[in-house]
């Protein structure tokens, strides 16, 4: 008999075995050498927890909120373009198991089917990710999705160039299926042989100096994905966001930076609470989640592992990878003596010393309100 899948890493093996080939690199592959995609794990790898026992945590809350939106655990769905590439359901299948699973799911710009289509089948909150596409495309986007009950805009910040990966530039991979959010576009340069605006843009990219316009498009709150530094995130602040994902975009986009998880510290430590940081990149393990935590993050977010699920049993895989992640959290926990999201104590964490971009031990103690301070027991 066949076991089901027990880890994330086993819905990998079988996607990879399900899918055709040029769809599995298109999800897996990372830019260039692919040395930030790898450092996304290892960087979680590198980081250990700190168990303890004799307490009654019999109960445990894994619930939160990110922007006054509630989440059944700290897990949420990242924006990834056309889910066709797994499932011939599309996002409308993936938005269902995260609906399942109590969880929000951001929409990424690119998507197969179109925000609206999303919504009809969704049962849990979305999110719009919004890719800039110049002015008039823009304001388009962020109007319809307020129209269509989105709950935030995360505006994608670091892939303002085409950057193909080269493993699908050898396959000479092909998107599959439509962009569901720019029909009428499509429908006009079929007509006329336009140029495909949305795509990739034809104009500038998003810069800061286009917040305040942005702002002034909507009431829903904004959130900036991609950022890294702490310049980037004091500027954030300045600028009125209301949340950061740190993101390497999977270290699909751009190669030799640090991993997502390792700048958390220096963004949570520019941003002082004034934000909700998030992050992605690499989450694999309910263990990764607690480590996010524990370094600050209100909630992480998960990309490469929906594809997963997705090709493995659609809708129905998406809920039980999240399910498996909820598990594995929810028992480091508490190994970990946690009985809430909401109340993590600090030091819950070993941090190695070469860890990030961190070079001595006062220097981390700077940057880590959670390893700081708390008293040894
Ligand atoms: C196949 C694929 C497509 C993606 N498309 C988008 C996208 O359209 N917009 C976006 O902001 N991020 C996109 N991302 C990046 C994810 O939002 C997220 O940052 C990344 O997948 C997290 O890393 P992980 O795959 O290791 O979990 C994509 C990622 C993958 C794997």
């Amino acid at each position: 008999m066949r076991l089901d899948p027990i880890s994330l890493y086993d819905y990998e093996a079988r996607a990879k075995h399900v899918l055709p080939h040029n769809n599995w690199v298109f999800v897996e592959a990372g830019a260039m050498d692919e040395r930030t995609t790898a450092r996304n794990r290892a960087a979680f790898e590198a980081l250990t927890l700190r168990p303890r026992f004799l307490r009654d945590t019999t109960e445990r809350k894994t619930a939160t909120t990110v922007l006054g939106t509630d989440i059944s655990f700290p897990v949420m769905i990242a924006p990834t373009d056309a889910h066709l590439n797994a499932h011939p359901e599309a996002e409308r299948a993936t938005v269902r198991g995260a609906g399942m699973s109590g969880t929000l799911m951001m929409c990424s710009t690119s998507s197969n089917c179109s925000m609206e289509e999303i919504a009809e089948a969704a049962t849990g909150p979305l999110w719009f990710q919004l890719s800039h596409r110049g002015y008039d495309l823009t304001e388009n986007l962020v109007k319809r999705a307020e129209a269509a009950g989105f709950k935030a805009i995360v505006v994608t910040i670091d892939a303002p160039f085409p950057t193909p990966k080269e493993r699908d530039i050898r396959n000479r991979y092909e998107r599959p299926g439509e962009y569901g959010n720019f029909r009428e576009q499509q429908a006009r340069i079929a007509a006329t042989g336009e140029a495909r605006d949305w795509e990739m843009p034809q104009s500038p990219p998003i810069m800061w100096r286009d917040l305040e316009w942005l702002r002034s498009l909507t009431d829903l709150p904004l959130v900036l994905k991609g950022l890294r530094v702490a310049e980037d995130a004091r500027l954030a602040v300045e600028h009125g966001v209301d949340a950061i994902q740190v993101s390497t975009h999977g270290g699909r986009r751009f190669d030799d930076t640090m991993s997502s998880i390792e700048m958390v510290p220096e963004i949570v430590a520019a941003t002082q609470g004034r934000v909700e940081v998030y992050v992605d990149s690499g989450v694999r393990r309910g263990s990764d989640v607690l480590k996010a935590l524990a370094l600050g993050a209100t909630a992480v977010a998960i990309g490469r592992p929906l594809y997963w699920g997705l090709a493995v049993n659609g809708a129905e895989g998406v809920h039980h990878m999240l399910e498996i992640l909820r598990e594995e959290f929810n028992r480091a926990m508490a190994y970990c003596g946690q009985s809430s999201v909401a109340d993590l104590e600090d030091r819950l964490l070993n941090i190695p010393r070469d860890w990030g971009p961190f070079r001595t031990e006062n220097d981390i103690s700077d940057h880590l309100p959670f390893v700081r301070g708390g008293e040894e027991a």
